[in-house]
């Protein structure tokens, strides 16, 4: 697990954990570190301590199993109490060597994040390898949670709050180099045997070392209660004028949604005030309160292990051997065909983006010049990678160009006979086991299917705009597409390194559907009366990355009514019985305010200036004298989405919980800070919800009426995640 040598006095303490990847922080490792430290401290022949590793990297902080397990137990299985002691447990680890009274090196052969870059801040000095993939850092608060063994405390008082700031809120990563720039690290070496030598040099120059702030008083060593933090202490007026600005910006931010970050910020404010015994002691109170809250286990749940497992293929279907498309034809080369063909290229991936003619093929292929032309510039790539990547792309306007394609994605227009006619002329160039993609968005697969010669090939493959920055995307089954097609096709998009959520055929599939939901719950309330700031506010407030009536301008309203009119004539719904349907016709068909597109919509865009909600909308919709709470508003946003994303399970469309909340967040931003649609449900209670949506569908109508299913699960105490989670399908 952990191995102890001493060589010429000094006591090197190397981390090798069997059977994992990478050394991880769990019961285990933690107690074979104290005992390895209590060893090298006792021994009075040891002058020295070097902590390394043996692997790869060089730890890697908190072990996932350990993860796992806190989110399946009860929310009540562990006690406040208990979660104290366990993370007290590992910082009086890291302060027995810290103030040891032996000088500590930690020698960082390869990446040092979350506990194993703490085990690092709490050594004398910092050796690294120079190599720049290597990663450090303190990415806790991306999950919810705040770096906890002394993370917060240590850092600030190295290099100072304004600069230890943006690592500790924001998670930031960095490369060694960029990290002795900041001061974290102390020095670069070229390789391993470099690494132990300097730190071997280290120890022997500076034998009764002790960090800045800590005293060895008649000694013993302890933590100084006058330090002087670097650039001013969080008392001194620069440490307010950080502090209390610092704070109104980040609840601008996060309208308070994001726990994490404020108890960070409370955890510097307060532990910077005492000496660093104490200080370690408030840093894991903050970290148990954010433990034993729901954030953190959402966050991480979803964030982390929900799309860390469909990035590794979890969906895949296991018995079809792994395929790897080398060459993909890409038909139609508008903004989505332009897209897919950038980050197919830029995955080494041959790809042919055939148009209608060369010339607006290549407009299609300008967007991959522009795009690494960027990258070239800002340091990320050299022109000789660009250069390969671009000559990866040919460009067409003949079908034959596709043969040998192991893969078709198909993006011309949304029309139904248009994507006949190429599907049928594509297949006659292709291979037998060549997979058709459509990346159509609101067209059934398996009524496009109906075109193909081989409907077991056809899926949908639907990208999200823009292509190069949306990280999901949402795969589709139709009635008879095989498991070797599915494969085909998450195989590709974890290629291209994009995450992959499996969902059946239906109308607008998972993730329009619900996101569709978001939009028109927005401009319903509009219609009622309810004032337009006060739901887009609502909308920010509830964790949503831009409000309704935005992004309802941003997509389009004419595409929005497009949508609408085809549902009509294929269900025939009339678009004045679906909600905001009157809404949007008036602005499509009276008033021609189509959206950001023609500067006409819920908003003005005056040339050069700013957009302001467009006044007009006041007489249109006059607003009531009496205004609903911002909690109600809130809650129709959430709840209009989430009662929807449980309609798309029942269904079959969406395949099980972390699916759904995957989708919801990375593809249209539902509140991160929930764990996505369904595991809202869950931080609400499903009894709650169920009760809310009644009294929401009584109120405003039968879309917010809780399934049967919900009401079962309500009785019965079930949830979507965690030890009372059933298959809900
Ligand atoms: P677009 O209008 O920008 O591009 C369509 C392209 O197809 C044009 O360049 C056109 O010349 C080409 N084309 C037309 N007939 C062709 C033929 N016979 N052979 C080859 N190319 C032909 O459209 P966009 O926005 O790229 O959308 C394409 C598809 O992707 C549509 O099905 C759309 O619903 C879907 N989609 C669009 C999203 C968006 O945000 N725009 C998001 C996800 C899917």
């Amino acid at each position: 697990m952990i191995n102890y040598a001493v060589d010429n006095g000094i006591a090197v303490i190397a981390w090798n954990m069997e059977g994992y990847p990478q050394n991880v922080l769990n019961e285990d490792s933690m107690a074979a570190f104290e005992q390895n430290i209590d060893k090298a401290l006792a021994d009075a022949a040891v002058k020295g301590i070097i902590i390394a590793s043996e692997k790869e990297s060089f730890v890697a902080g908190a072990d996932l199993k350990m993860l796992r397990s806190m989110l399946e137990q009860d929310s009540n299985a562990v006690t406040a109490e208990q979660a104290f002691k366990t993370s007290l447990r590992l910082n009086l680890i890291l302060r027995k060597y810290e103030a040891g009274g032996k000088p500590v090196v930690a020698a960082i052969n390869g990446h040092a994040l979350g506990g194993g870059f703490e085990i690092c801040l709490a050594s004398h000095y910092r050796v690294a390898i120079d190599n720049p993939k290597t990663k450090i850092g303190l990415p806790e608060s991306k999950i919810g949670l705040l770096p906890g063994a002394g993370g917060t405390q240590r850092l600030p008082r190295l290099i100072g709050i304004e600069k230890a700031a943006p690592m500790l809120l924001e998670g930031k990563e960095l490369s060694p180099q960029e990290a002795l720039k900041l001061g974290i690290i102390d020095e670069l070496v070229s390789d391993r045997a470099a690494l132990i030598a300097a730190a071997r040099k280290w120890i022997e120059a500076n034998q009764g070392f002790i960090q800045p702030w800590d005293e060895n008083k008649k000694g013993k060593i302890v933590g100084r209660s006058n330090y002087k933090v670097p650039g001013g202490n969080i008392q001194s007026p620069r440490g307010a004028q950080l502090m209390l600005p610092g704070t109104a910006l980040l609840m601008g931010k996060t309208y308070g949604n994001y726990p994490a970050q404020l108890a960070i910020m409370k955890a510097v404010y307060e532990g910077l005030q005492v000496p660093i015994e104490l200080a370690l002691e408030i840093e894991s109170r903050h970290f148990t309160t954010l433990l034993m809250g729901p954030v953190a286990k959402n966050m991480i749940r979803t964030l982390f292990f929900g799309i860390g497992d469909a990035n590794k293929g979890e969906a895949r279907p296991k018995d079809v051997p792994k395929t790897d498309t080398k060459k993909v034809g890409i038909l139609g080369a508008g903004m989505m065909g332009a897209g897919i063909a950038y980050v197919s290229a830029l995955a080494g991936i041959e790809v042919v983006l055939k148009d209608v003619s060369v010339e607006a093929a290549e407009k299609g292929k300008d967007y991959s010049r522009e795009l690494l032309k960027k990258r070239v510039s800002r340091g990320k790539m050299t022109q000789e990678a660009a250069d390969q990547v671009l000559a990866l792309i040919k460009t067409s306007a003949d079908a034959a160009d596709l043969k040998g394609s192991d893969l078709i994605i198909e993006a011309v227009f949304e029309n139904r006979e248009l994507k006949a006619a190429v599907t049928k002329e594509a297949e006659a160039q292709l291979a037998e086991t060549a997979v058709f993609g459509s990346n159509t968005s609101t067209l059934p697969i398996s009524g496009l299917a109906e075109a193909s010669a081989r409907p077991k090939n056809f899926i949908g493959i639907h990208f999200f705009s823009p292509v190069d920055k949306m990280p999901l995307v949402e795969i589709i089954m139709g009635k008879e597409t095989s498991d070797y097609a599915l494969a085909v096709a998450i195989d590709y998009t974890m290629k291209i390194r994009k995450t992959p959520v499996v969902v059946n055929d239906s109308r607008g599939f998972y993730t329009s559907r619900c996101f569709g939901t978001y939009t028109s719950e927005g401009i319903e309330m509009v219609s009622e009366g309810i004032h337009p700031q006060l739901v887009e506010s609502a909308g920010k407030m509830a964790g949503m990355p831009v409000g309704p009536l935005d992004v309802a301008d941003a997509v389009a309203i004419d595409l929005a009514y497009k949508v609408m009119k085809q549902t009509e004539a294929d269900t025939g719904e009339k678009i004045e019985n679906i909600p905001s349907g009157k809404v949007v016709k008036k602005f499509v068909e009276e008033l021609e305010r189509f959206g950001k597109k023609n500067k006409k919509g819920f908003y003005e865009y005056p040339d050069g200036g700013k957009k302001f909600l467009w006044p007009g909308l006041a007489e249109l919709y006059p607003v009531k004298a009496e205004q609903p709470s911002l909690e109600y508003v809130k809650r129709r946003i959430l709840h209009r989405q989430a009662i929807e994303a449980v309609r798309c399970l029942e269904e079959g469309v969406v395949r099980n919980p972390t699916d759904a909340d995957v989708g919801s967040i990375l593809a249209w931003g539902f509140a991160p800070y929930t764990g996505g649609v369904l595991s809202y449900i869950d931080m609400v209670g499903v009894a709650q919800f169920v009760k809310e949506c009644d009294e929401l569908a009584d109120q405003c109508g039968e879309r917010f009426r809780p399934t049967e299913r919900l009401r079962e699960m309500a009785k019965n105490g079930e949830t979507f995640h965690g030890s009372k989670a059933k298959a809900v399908a």
